[in-house]
């Protein structure tokens, strides 16, 4: 696996490059290239309780090596894998699910097969009752050829990535899913450049849901969120609880060229921290 730093446009978290490049430096000691297939991440990885930690994995690389991953995987995840209709979409499935299982063992120092899941009522995964001694929470979310895995100590958290598709009509889509203060957000952006901030808007959005773990069953209408570039705190009123809005911290976040992608975290006292985990030949 190879990590680079993508470029960090968050003034806020500039702080932690840093801190960052020491850390990958010390692990670029190891064979570290995902496409090897000798990859292996030595745990444990650190994960402060004030950092929140976002992996970018190029699926689109790494999904051909199927066998590699299913091996990984628990029985029910490959007998959810087997549902797919189309290959790609399996083989994506199984490359995220392997991935997730790698980087959370190496947080938790365990083998990737040995780890095991819970599902809330809506679905949500996090860590079976087993793991909870370590108090790490996960949110992933995948699209086009890209997985973003969020991770954190104690805190919950939510993701989602979206590639950017120009070929949509975003105004009905809008008008069904965003709020009202959304919708008017989003007239006043010239019509060329409205796209972007559509999935800016969807992308904030779901995040806030999957951090909550509601889902859809949380009403998109009763939260606003702000639809500027890079927002940083971005979830800006919740109903009917006004104080929602200040127990969360919802930013965008980088995801490489044609992605937008947000993350969502319970409490304001963390820092993001990036690692990206791509073929040799995407490294800068
Ligand atoms: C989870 C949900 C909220 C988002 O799904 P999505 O955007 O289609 O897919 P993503 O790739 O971002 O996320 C899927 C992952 O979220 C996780 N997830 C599943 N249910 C979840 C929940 N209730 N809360 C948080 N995370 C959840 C899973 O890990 C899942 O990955 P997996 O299936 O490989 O295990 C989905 O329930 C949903 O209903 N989406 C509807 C999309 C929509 O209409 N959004 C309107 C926004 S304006």
């Amino acid at each position: 696996m190879d990590f680079f730093l993508p470029p960090i446009s968050l003034p806020d978290i500039m702080a932690t490059r840093q801190a960052v490049r020491v850390r990958l430096s010390r692990r670029m000691s190891q064979d570290l290239n995902i496409c090897n297939s000798s990859f292996k991440i030595d745990g444990p990885l650190a994960l402060p309780e004030d950092e929140v930690q976002l992996w970018r994995v190029d699926l689109e690389a790494i999904r051909s090596e199927e066998s590699r991953w299913q091996k990984i995987l628990s029985p029910d995840e490959a007998k959810r894998a087997s549902r797919f209709h189309f290959s790609a979409d399996r083989q994506r499935f199984v490359a995220a699910r392997a991935l997730l299982r790698i980087i959370l063992a190496s947080y938790l120092n365990l083998d990737p097969s040995d780890l095991r899941f819970s599902y809330s009522k809506k679905e949500k995964p996090s860590l079976a009752p087993n793991h909870a001694a370590s108090g790490i929470t996960f949110n992933l979310s995948h699209s086009g050829g890209i997985a973003l895995y969020a991770f954190a100590r104690g805190r919950d958290l939510g993701v989602d990535v979206e590639q950017v598709r120009r070929d949509i009509d975003v105004e009905p889509i809008a008008s069904r899913f965003f709020s009202a203060h959304e919708q008017q957000q989003l007239s006043k952006f010239p019509p060329a450049e409205r796209v972007d901030f559509f999935f800016r808007c969807w992308t904030r959005k779901e995040a806030y849901i999957k951090a909550t773990g509601d889902g859809l069953s949380l009403p998109l209408s009763q939260f606003d969120v702000s639809l500027a570039a890079g927002g940083t705190n971005a979830l800006a009123a919740t109903r009917p609880d006004a104080s929602e809005a200040e127990r969360w911290l919802l930013s965008e976040v980088p995801a490489g060229p044609g992605y937008i992608a947000a993350v969502c975290v319970r409490g304001r006292d963390w820092k993001l921290n990036t690692w990206s985990a791509n073929p040799p030949a995407e490294l800068p």
